[in-house]
């Protein structure tokens, strides 16, 4: 029987959408208020899922001590305060969206899940913007 357990998890962090190739207009009309050469803030709202089948000996899908864990220190202890473009290597030319950072935080916890369950991460930027990965 599979199941789908999920944490939510919570950082803040600051980015600038932007273009080194495109004008400043450019940059404005595409990138709006995310072009802010100042940067800004997000509060981002982080949602793990883990699917699979559920361990006869535990009952768990995954224990969400470990799964907890794992997001603070692969997640949360690197990303919370910071400035993405300029403190995370992945974010140094490479657009920090909703989307791109989706993605860097599936991938990194995917390393340390079990392959035989299915990873998603739902992240939202705002309270009404969210993206979803799978991988
Ligand atoms: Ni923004």
């Amino acid at each position: 029987m599979k199941v789908k357990v999920s944490r939510k998890a919570h950082f803040n962090a600051a980015h600038r959408l932007y273009r080194k190739d495109w004008d400043e207009e450019k940059n404005k009309a595409v990138f709006g208020r995310c072009n802010n050469p100042n940067y800004h803030g997000h509060n981002y709202e982080l949602v793990v899922s883990v699917y699979g089948e559920i361990d006869e000996e535990t009952g768990f899908v995954m224990d969400m001590k470990v799964l907890k864990n794992l997001i603070k220190v692969e997640i949360e202890d690197i990303l919370d305060h910071k400035n993405l473009n300029i403190e995370i290597p992945e974010f140094a030319e490479l657009n920090p969206t909703a989307e791109n950072i989706a993605v860097y935080i599936w991938r990194k916890l995917r390393l340390h899940i079990d392959m035989k369950k299915d990873l998603e991460v739902v992240l939202y930027e705002t309270p009404r913007n969210y993206v979803t990965f799978c991988g």
